[in-house]
């Protein structure tokens, strides 16, 4: 028997509760006056201020500091929505990071269009704008940034970027609900478009859910188009002008939004204070290393507590032992992404035959076994050198960052039982 709970010692906590979501009273009511109106659906023609939809839309945007917003279904839908508000057209290529969920790409392959990876950088886990210029073609459209867990990517130079190349700009902020620069933008109000998520495990959710965002009048009304399957704002229920789908946030969805974004701003707050004091306690600790923030940014919507590990400083333990040995102190975390996106099987089996629309325009496809030599920084964080825990445990009262910086402090002074 050892000290270590993975040895059969004490362990640090019992399993961290479940704190997630937090709701109340107002979720309650919210979800029953939709129930009891019987008006559950957003009707495309109906006059905004009988919207749930619409009245949290004109919220969430006045929050996030952005002219419009769009509610639909999904973050995943709301990327397909900016790649066909943009022109993205089959054939053409996007620039992307390879540290990211699946949907900040395959919203370009479901449109024909190839996502082009370029690394990230090892301390930020952003994409690294000093290597997108080389990764510019030809058939280069657009780039798409992503707030990874809240720390935004560094937007000015990729601004620069795009506009030196006439390309757009997407902004993935499906975990960045919170996040904003010192001067006051933010996320998903600097790009052309960005993009949010409510799935459940986000800051801000309502189980399943998402929203364009925009400064653009024209592409917020093509937003509109695309989600009300390609009517017009001033036109009538059945005429469809363009090709477009259902991708619409139902009003149970949108009420429980609502009550919701009352509570983001002091979670933000909290998750902000927390991180702070758990970093400060974890800092000096060999090996484990808090993701650099972006210090243009002054608030954080800590999605995701990423630290960097180097097996190195702990006797070479492999991060899997690490973080069996850390859940059993009672503490969730785990690696984050297994591998880049690139990586994915999906990328081995496109349909990239002469006639294929993958092919428009273009004399070769994307080979993506290539971004393993031109992504060392991404192959390392998904190689046993990233450690993600939940964001939520930063909504715990201040005593809990002390228990979880305890249970790495434990690891640390009783390493010799892991190696
Ligand atoms: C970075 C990123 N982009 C896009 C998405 C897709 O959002 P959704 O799950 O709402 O489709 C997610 C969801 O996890 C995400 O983390």
């Amino acid at each position: 028997m050892g000290k270590l709970a993975i040895n059969r010692g004490q362990p640090v906590r019992s399993p961290f509760p479940a704190n997630w979501p937090e709701f109340g009273l107002s979720e309650e009511k919210a979800l029953l006056r939709v129930l009891r109106s019987g008006k559950w659906w957003m009707y495309a023609y109906l006059p905004e201020r009988l919207s749930e939809v619409a009245r949290f839309e004109k919220k969430f945007a006045s929050f996030h500091r952005v002219k419009h917003c769009l509610a639909v279904s999904s973050g995943s839908a709301a990327l397909e929505i900016c790649v066909r508000a943009l022109g993205i057209k089959p054939g053409d290529e996007v620039i992307t990071t390879p540290y990211t969920f699946i949907a900040t790409a395959s919203c370009l392959l479901n449109h024909y269009a190839f996502p082009v990876f370029v690394d990230i950088d090892p301390e930020t886990y952003q994409i690294d704008p000093d290597k997108i210029e080389e990764a510019i073609t030809q058939r280069t459209r657009a780039i798409i940034a992503v707030h990874l867990g809240g720390n935004m990517a560094n937007m000015e130079a990729i601004r620069k970027i795009a506009r030196r190349y006439r390309l757009k700009v997407i902004e993935d902020a499906a975990q960045a609900h919170g996040s904003f620069y010192r001067d006051g933008r933010g996320a998903g109000s600097i790009g052309d478009m960005g993009i949010f998520s409510f799935q459940w495990s986000k800051n801000l959710n309502c189980g399943e859910g998402g929203a364009v965002t925009t400064n653009s009048e024209k592409l917020a009304d093509l937003a509109w188009s695309l989600r009300h399957y390609g009517r017009k704002k001033n036109g009538v229920w059945y005429q469809h002008y363009r090709l477009g789908w259902n991708l619409r946030m139902s009003e149970f969805q949108a009420a429980v939004l609502s009550a919701q974004l009352k509570r983001l701003k002091s979670q933000t707050l909290r998750r902000m204070r927390n991180y702070q004091y758990l970093s400060r306690l974890i800092s000096p600790l060999p090996g484990i290393k808090p993701m650099k923030l972006n210090p243009e940014q002054k608030s954080f919507s800590h999605h995701l507590v990423i630290f960097r590990y180097q097996p190195k400083e702990w006797g070479n333990i492999p991060l899997a032992k690490f973080l069996k040995a850390l859940n059993a102190e009672g503490i969730p975390a785990g690696p984050g992404y297994p591998v880049p996106v690139y990586r994915q099987p999906v990328f081995r089996h496109l349909d990239t035959c002469p006639t294929s629309p993958f092919m428009s325009g273009r004399k070769k496809p994307i080979d993506y076994r290539k971004f393993i030599q031109a992504c060392p920084w991404a192959e390392q964080a998904c190689a046993g050198r990233t450690i993600w825990l939940p964001g939520r445990l930063l909504l715990a009262r201040k005593k809990e960052m002390e228990t979880i910086a305890a249970a790495f402090w434990k690891l640390w002074e009783n390493r010799a039982e892991l190696l």
